[in-house]
């Protein structure tokens, strides 16, 4: 029998509890061994949990007790999760998590603490939900150079999008509909400002290029200065808006990341991905394009993605699964004011499409032109039109 420990019985928390106990023995089956929940670590108070007597408030309980070989970090935010995670892996036990925020600030040290004390640091939940793109990057397409990866990665906002520009809700109640079913942040800026979808493309692009790529270092543009204006003009030339978290792998090794709204071609796989999903574009050098796409957010889906992490934990019992993420040498970034794109422009600066190269007018609306441009670079477009004109970059 393996036995667990759940730290953090909220969402993702309660919904692995509700996975291992729908069916145990299919459960047993896969891991080849049963898997027991020992102890559920919360601050609050569950007196009318069937199993009360699981829970603990205290950490020590779940650490000293050697019997549990696998924790379950699904509290979110930095501390305590990030010193609970180290010395369980300290004591060799394995550490299961959704927590991206901590995947994308400490994975390095975590994975390199699993590793040293033949446990595993897994977390398949903390990208794309119920998407299994955490194990396909570290195992399936290992026989690739990853040169691209673009996802929509956050499905609060993918769902307010939909909510507002397909269905004409206002912004404010999409959010709440997003928060009463469990896909949002506690913090819905983290969200809606695309710090969470930042934290994601991270841990995607250290994944794909197999060196710590900062979260710190990719410009981060929210969703929250996207009008219907921008969605009927980009609507007329057959893009639609998506908030887009991306990486890119130049010749040079220099990685090229952003997370920001983006104009998205219809003809793109990724025009379609609509509500709570999300969708990772990976493009490898052998495969080419492949898509991964599911549910990106929500109690069941996230917690199916940690119960599959938790069953591959007890399938390997002090035995580490190595994962291709180490300490990046030098900077490995590119510029972003290197960067290179197309982009759509909303001004009632008349004089700025005069000067911004390859200009094609797509309409006005009340005393607005709205334009796109030819491919620049991020610099000199903003040394042209910074503060002059509403933008949106064209994928
Ligand atoms: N708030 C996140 C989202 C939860 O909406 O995608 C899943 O990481």
């Amino acid at each position: 029998m393996v036995k667990i420990a759940i730290l953090g019985y909220g969402t993702v928390g309660s919904g692995v509890y509700e996975i291992l106990k729908k069916n145990p023995p299919s459960i047993a089956k896969k891991a080849g061994d049963s898997i027991e929940i020992k102890y559920i670590l919360d601050i609050r108070e569950f007196d009318d949990h069937p199993e009360k007597h699981l829970f603990t408030k205290n950490f020590d309980d779940i650490l000293n007790d050697d019997e549990v070989s696998i924790v379950v970090e699904v509290m979110g935010g930095l501390e305590p999760a990030y010193s609970f995670s180290k010395s369980a892996l300290l004591k060799g036990k394995s550490v299961v998590t959704s927590n991206k925020e901590l995947v994308a600030t400490h994975g390095t040290e975590l994975i390199r603490l699993a590793k040293e004390h033949d446990a595993n640091y897994f977390f398949e939940a903390s990208v794309g939900g119920g998407i299994p793109i955490i194990r396909p990057l570290n195992q399936c397409l290992t026989a690739n150079e990853i040169d691209e990866v673009h996802g929509i990665l956050n499905g609060t906002t993918n769902f307010i999008l939909t909510k507002m520009f397909e269905e004409g809700a206002t912004f404010e109640s999409s959010l709440r509909e997003a928060q009463s079913l469990g896909y949002a942040e506690r913090n819905p800026e983290a969200d809606v400002e695309g710090h969470d979808a930042c934290r994601k493309t991270a841990i995607l692009a250290s994944l794909a290029t197999g060196k710590f790529v900062d979260y710190h270092d990719i410009p981060t543009e929210g969703i929250t200065k996207i009008s219907t204006a921008d969605v009927f003009f980009a609507g007329k030339i057959g893009y639609v808006i998506k908030l887009i978290g991306s990486a890119e792998v130049g010749p040079d090794g220099k990685v090229q990341a952003i997370v920001a709204p983006r104009l998205v071609s219809k003809d793109s796989q990724l025009a379609d991905v609509n509500g709570v999903f999300n969708a990772i574009l990976v493009h490898g050098d052998s495969l080419g394009d492949v898509m991964f796409y599911g549910r990106g957010a929500g109690k069941l889906p996230t917690a199916s993605a940690v119960v599959a992490d938790v069953i591959d934990a007890a399938k390997h019992i002090h035995i580490n699964k190595w994962v291709i993420w180490s300490e990046a040498e030098g900077d490995i970034m590119q510029n972003p004011g290197e960067c290179v794109y197309r982009y759509f422009v909303r001004t009632s600066n008349k004089a700025l499409a005069e000067n911004l190269p390859g200009v094609d007018v797509i309409g006005t609306l009340e005393g607005e032109t709205v334009f796109t441009t030819g491919e620049m670079k991020e610099k000199d477009f903003m040394q042209t039109a910074g503060g002059k004109c509403a933008y949106i970059r064209i994928l």
